[in-house]
């Protein structure tokens, strides 16, 4: 029977994550800090078809390989399931149909092999990734959080408690990137797409920053920044002008991040923290990588920047942040649901 009263924690397990929150079905094992597998099979071609992803196919394309990209995180780590001490997976915030897949998967393998279960939410799975850069990394540390569904500025006291310094208000930073894309007719997914045009631009173009003047708290905010673009666009072809899509973009790209970045710096020295990590999608971003690292070099601080596949989705992070809670003991009834929205 499985039962939570009566796992032990061991000092280096051998944990197993899995990550099915949207379009890439994920499996990773982690030695302690240490990644001896890390695999996805990712169905983003067969949504870049749609221009975005079409929730069912997700579900459908992760009902299909869940079972394999475990086999093949096993294989690569050369182990066998009995060989796993911990299953952690995502269990919000996401697709609920894909949720459910690699959800209901890590709950039936953990049972199976009498080894604790643990609900990961997706969100400080990002944060964790840090740990997979630095396996030494200790909070207190400053996070910049920047994905498909979140943008936020956090503080986080220990492996396992954060506290929120900046949000944003509407849209997230990944998610204005995946709009501006659309506008300027570039393929999913919009980040890269946006990054990789914005090389060949200036950003020549006025734009609003992201940054909410004169509100109490600090606050982003990307609707304003995308409806900028969709009208420089548009009124650039009423008038039958031509606009150069490659400044568009490198103005937007600026106008987006380099708020994240300056706000991450100023709120670290406020709290007298020294170390800036980062996660999340937007992380992977070349032009927000370098000017964070030049940031933080300038304020003297440390960044610990996890490399670009582990800011996008992947599995690692979740058995990362499953580490954190192992060691906790927070282990997970076999009744957990899946959640499409969670706080942090
Ligand atoms: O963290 P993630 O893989 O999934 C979520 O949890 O949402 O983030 C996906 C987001 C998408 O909006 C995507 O356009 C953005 O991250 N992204 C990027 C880049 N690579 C991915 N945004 C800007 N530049 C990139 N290179
Ligand atoms: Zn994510």
């Amino acid at each position: 029977m499985y039962d939570i009263t009566k796992f032990k924690i061991k000092s280096e397990p051998l944990i197993l994550g899995i990550e099915s929150s949207c379009d890439e079905t994920a499996c990773a094992v982690l030695r302690g800090r240490k990644i001896v597998a890390n695999r996805i099979i990712s169905s983003a071609a067969e949504q870049a078809k749609y221009g975005g992803v079409v929730p069912e196919i997700a579900s459908r394309m992760h009902t299909e390989a869940v079972d394999e990209v475990v086999r093949l995180a096993l294989a690569d780590a050369g182990l066998v399931p009995s060989d796993i001490d911990c299953v952690a997976a995502t269990y919000g915030a996401g697709l609920l149909g894909a949720l459910l897949v690699g959800l209901s998967f890590a709950k039936a393998f953990a049972c199976a092999l009498n080894v604790p279960f643990i609900a990961v939410n997706h969100i400080r799975g990002h944060i964790a990734a840090a740990y997979l850069d630095k396996p030494d990394l200790k909070p207190p540390f400053i996070t910049l959080l920047a994905s498909g569904g979140h943008t936020a500025i956090l503080l986080t006291k220990s492996f396992t408690s954060f506290e929120v310094l900046a949000s944003t208000s509407d849209d997230a930073a990944g998610e204005a990137f995946d709009k501006c894309a659309r506008v300027l007719g570039l393929p999913y997914p919009g980040g890269p797409s946006v990054q990789k045009l914005a090389e060949c631009g200036s950003p020549v173009i006025a734009l609003p920053s992201a940054l909410v003047k004169n509100s109490v708290n600090l606050r982003f905010s990307y609707s304003g920044l995308k409806t900028a673009v969709i009208n420089a666009v548009h009124n650039a072809e009423q008038r039958g002008e031509r606009i150069n899509y490659a400044d568009v973009a490198a103005s937007f790209q600026r106008a987006a991040i380099d708020p994240l970045v300056k706000k991450t710096v100023e709120l670290a020295k406020k709290y007298g923290v020294g170390t800036v990590t980062a996660g999340g999608g937007v992380i992977a971003n070349g032009y927000l990588r370098q000017t964070l690292n030049e940031a933080c070099q300038k304020a003297g601080m440390e960044l610990v920047l996890p490399a670009k596949k582990y800011c996008t989705d992947n599995a690692a992070m979740i058995a990362s942040e499953g580490l954190n809670q192992y060691y906790a003991g927070n282990f997970s009834g076999l009744d957990v649901n899946a959640a499409a929205s969670i706080p942090l």
